[in-house]
């Protein structure tokens, strides 16, 4: 199914600039565990010049985000994606993922990469549909009991 909702950037000094990213650490701390929600540093990750949040609004409610960065002058990575659980399945994860990739590819890198805790078949299924390669698994990489694959997707 397609998302019916419009993607957006977070824009630096926009008045809904709060009302915004409100809702999405709300989110954040429902969807993730303390060690891997930014709920806390937020605002700090998204003031950085080399990074950006997508996020889809449907009745004025914010359903889903995703956050992308350039690390390095070369590379791109996708650093969190989420939709409210009510509204999964309907296209939003995919409809982020394309929009961040976008993003990314707006500027010259050779690849885009991502970390992913692998028991997230949703979230890892829905990368590599769009062609991430697992890489590695990272142990330790969340907590010292949960890994990570790293991913790259090759331009
Ligand atoms: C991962 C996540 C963002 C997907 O969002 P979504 O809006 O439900 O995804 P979509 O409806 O766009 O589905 C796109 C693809 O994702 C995969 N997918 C989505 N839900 C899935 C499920 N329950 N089981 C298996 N694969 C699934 C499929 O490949 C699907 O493509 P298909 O419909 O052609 O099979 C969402 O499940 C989520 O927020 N999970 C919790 C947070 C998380 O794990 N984030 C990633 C951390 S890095």
């Amino acid at each position: 199914m397609g998302s019916n909702g419009t993607v957006t950037e977070l824009q630096r000094n926009s008045t809904n600039w709060t009302v915004v990213v409100d809702e999405i650490v709300k989110m954040e701390k429902k969807i993730f565990p303390k060690h891997e929600s930014l709920a806390r540093s937020f605002d700090e990750e998204l003031k950085k010049k080399n990074s950006g949040l997508l996020y889809i609004q449907i009745h004025g409610q914010v359903v889903g985000h995703v956050m992308y960065a350039w690390p390095t002058s070369l590379s791109a990575s996708i650093t969190k994606l989420a939709v409210k659980e009510n509204y999964r399945g309907q296209g939003h994860g995919e409809a982020l993922l394309e929009a961040a990739i976008k993003k990314c590819r707006t500027r010259t890198v050779l690849c885009i990469t991502l970390h992913v805790d692998p028991l997230r078949t949703p979230a890892v299924n829905l990368y590599k549909k769009f062609g991430f390669q697992v890489d590695t698994l990272i142990q330790g990489f969340y907590s010292a009991d949960r890994p990570a694959y790293e991913c790259t997707f090759l331009k």
